[in-house]
């Protein structure tokens, strides 16, 4: 399949294009910095775009299988419009040229999964905060991004991870639309999940992925994520 991945060049995104062309796809990735990015590979082109350029989108995406985006920015008190102008931009270069998979990471943190497991005391009273304050402007982008794709009209799946950490190997972990969900999910998880649906003739609609084994103290999580806000 040919492959086109947004956010390519992000920590979860370079997982990705690794995992899809050792998977045996072609793969585009997209960066706004392709000069920076570390995959080399007959099988890759790297094209050069910020996705608020709707223009730009075209061509880079016109005969993709599929689109995988793994877009992401970081917490900010200012407005965030990333997720939602660049999807709506990636559904409308999708719909010109006639490709209909599209698959986006978003957030479990965006909704409320109530039998939630094995969630940490600590992360049942941070993680609100977190989606009321420091987080608020990039959750509320994600929430317009899903409307977004929802809406669509394509074979669209959203993916929402937990907390992403880094493991270095794929595990076997659970995903699908299923509750409850998980506290933690790895970038290697994420990465193996995308590839795998971005081939899903079911389609799943909305659906979570959770890593159960080797994950991080809600401790080390805590202090990450407040050393990455801004
Ligand atoms: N951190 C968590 O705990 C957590 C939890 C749940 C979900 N998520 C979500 O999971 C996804 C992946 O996370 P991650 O940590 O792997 O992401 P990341 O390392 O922050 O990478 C995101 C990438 O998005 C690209 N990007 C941002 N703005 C762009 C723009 N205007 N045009 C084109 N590309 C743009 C950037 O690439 P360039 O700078 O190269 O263009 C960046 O490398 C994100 O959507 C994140 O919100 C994260």
């Amino acid at each position: 399949m040919r492959l086109v991945i947004f956010g390519a060049n992000g920590q979860t995104g370079r997982l990705l294009a690794r995992q899809a062309l050792d998977a045996g796809h072609t793969a585009v990735a997209v960066t706004r910095r392709p000069e920076d990015f570390p995959i080399a590979d007959p099988a890759l082109t790297v094209a050069g775009a910020d996705v608020h350029d709707a223009a730009a989108l075209i061509d880079i995406v016109a005969g993709a299988d599929a689109v995988l985006s793994t877009l992401g920015v970081t917490f900010t008190r200012e407005p965030v419009d990333t997720y939602s102008v660049g999807t709506a931009n990636i559904v409308a270069a999708m719909r010109q040229t006639g490709v209909r998979r599209l698959v986006v990471v978003s957030s479990a943190a965006v909704d409320h999964y109530p039998g939630r497991t094995g969630t940490p005391f600590a992360l049942r009273v941070v993680e609100p905060i977190i989606t009321r304050t420091i987080g608020k402007t990039v959750y509320d982008d994600m929430r317009r991004m899903e409307t977004i794709v929802r809406d669509s009209g394509l074979d669209w799946t959203i993916v929402r991870p937990s907390g992403l950490f880094d493991l270095p190997c794929v595990t076997d972990y659970v995903a699908g639309e299923v509750d409850p969900v998980g506290t933690f999910t790895s970038r290697a998880d994420l990465a193996d999940y995308l590839v795998r649906l971005a081939d899903d003739a079911g389609h799943p609609g909305t659906v979570v992925i959770s890593t159960t084994v080797n994950t991080p103290t809600m401790w080390q999580m805590i202090r990450r994520e407040a050393f990455k806000s801004a």
